[in-house]
């Protein structure tokens, strides 16, 4: 079974190379940073100052004091040390991933998204121009800038059609990164990347703040999930088998813009179903919009209930990728299904809940969920028709 050691690829002869990671300490840019150090780079991963430091995914990959791995403050807001910290790495990669990259919270910090998810790219832009325009540049664009779809499935010809301050910033940076390609000949490459998760995603987004809260439900918690538009749907991968796609983008001879997705598309309610399965407990769905419910079949007690706070002031209402380009150009192919993902993140959390609830009691009343969860066939968990 995948589990959160899993990284897809394996390190062929060791590379001597240089990259560096904007947003290294978040789930995209964990996972790469593991990735290029398996494949013998120095990496260098940019931060940005807070209070307390923001490490907890590179410690649970184990590489936080990796000896190739050197941390970097900088804010994408900061435009000239972006010069000097190109400069400073001597970088010939950069996987550009820092961004404001939460949709919900897009609405109600709409210039600050733009200055860090918009501007932010154009300032790296600016420093590969000056400093060295030989350096290979990921862009990290998004499924969200279809936004209210013109076509499905999405492909790159799909004209887009953005919902939110986030999407929009997005596209303005994807743009830019086109731009520069064609203006100054940069090898600028823009990946449009479908919704993946893994138990490194933040619990701000669905999935994960759905196996977060199941996982403590299983522990014995009361309080039920409280989620926002069910119907919402997208297409989910897993994150690890993404980065290396972002990877792969940059071998290639030329940049491109590439779509990576599974298409297949999934509800929100299907994925806090087949999370509530994993547990054992059966959900039934009553009542509509806002009003919605979902009980557990045996108690009748209420597992879900919807809160119009987390709906959004525009919605995306479904998305799915069409990944044939990336399959023909890259040889970029996804595995793990939706369910197996559910699982997977399920899992993670479960562990974590254990190890908090009771550090050392070797007869965790969860140990046996867990092992009954990991030989569980994803294939057996019977999506209801939605
Ligand atoms: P994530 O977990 O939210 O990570 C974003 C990173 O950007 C974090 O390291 C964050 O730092 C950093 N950041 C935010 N504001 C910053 C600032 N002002 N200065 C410097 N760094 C800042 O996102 P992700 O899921 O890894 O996604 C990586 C990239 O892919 C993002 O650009 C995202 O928009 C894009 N993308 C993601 C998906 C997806 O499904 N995951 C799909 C398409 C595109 P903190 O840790 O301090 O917050
Ligand atoms: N976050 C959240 N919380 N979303 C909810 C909830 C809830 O309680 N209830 C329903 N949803 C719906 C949202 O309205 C949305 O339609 C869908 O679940 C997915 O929301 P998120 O998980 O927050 O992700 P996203 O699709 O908005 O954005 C993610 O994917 C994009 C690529 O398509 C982010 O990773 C973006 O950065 C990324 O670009």
């Amino acid at each position: 079974m995948k589990g959160i050691d899993d990284i897809p690829g394996s390190p062929e002869a060791p590379t001597t190379s240089t990259a560096l990671i904007t947003g290294i300490s978040g789930q995209d840019g964990a996972y790469l940073a593991r990735f290029l150090l398996d494949k013998g780079y120095t990496v260098f991963g940019t931060y940005r100052r807070t209070s307390t430091p923001n490490f907890w995914r590179l410690e649970e990959l184990g590489i936080r004091h990796h000896p190739r791995l050197k941390l970097l403050v900088h804010d994408l807001t900061d435009p000239g040390s972006c010069i000097r910290i190109l400069e400073a790495s001597n970088a010939t990669e950069v996987y550009h991933l820092g961004a404001q990259s939460f949709v919900g919270a897009s609405f109600d910090q709409p210039v600050t998204t733009a200055e860090i998810t918009g501007l932010g790219t154009v300032h790296f832009l600016e420093a590969v121009r000056a400093v060295n325009r030989n350096i290979r540049f990921y862009q990290a664009s998004s499924a969200e800038m279809f936004g209210r779809v013109q076509a499905v499935p999405q492909s790159e010809t799909t004209p887009f059609y953005p919902r939110s301050p986030y999407a929009a910033a997005k596209l303005y940076a994807h743009w830019m990164a086109i731009n520069y390609r064609e203006s100054y000949d940069i090898f600028a490459s823009c990946g449009i990347l479908f919704n993946h998760e893994s138990p490194l995603r933040g619990q701000d987004f669905v999935t994960r703040k759905i196996t977060d809260c199941v996982a403590q439900i299983a522990l014995g918690s009361t309080t039920p999930l409280r989620l926002g538009n069910l119907n919402a749907e997208r297409d989910w991968g897993y994150a690890p088998e993404y980065v290396a796609g972002m990877w792969s983008m940059l071998q290639a001879d030329e940049p491109h813009t590439l779509v990576f997705a599974t298409n297949k598309t999934h509800s929100v309610r299907s994925f806090a179903t087949w999370a509530f399965l994993l547990i054992g407990r059966e959900i039934e769905w009553s009542g509509a919009g806002a009003a919605e419910v979902g009980r557990c079949a045996r108690t009748g007690a209420v597992l879900v209930e919807v809160a119009s706070d987390y709906y959004r002031p525009a919605e995306v209402d479904s998305l799915i990728g069409d990944p044939s380009k990336a399959r023909k150009t890259i040889n970029w192919q996804p595995t793990t299904t939706a369910q197996e993902l559910c699982r997977i993140m399920l899992n993670a959390d479960l562990e974590r809940h254990r190890r908090a609830a009771r550090p050392a009691d070797p007869s965790s009343i969860l140990d046996p969920l867990i092992d009954q969860i990991s030989q569980l066939d994803h294939a057996s968990i019977s999506v209801p028709a939605l």
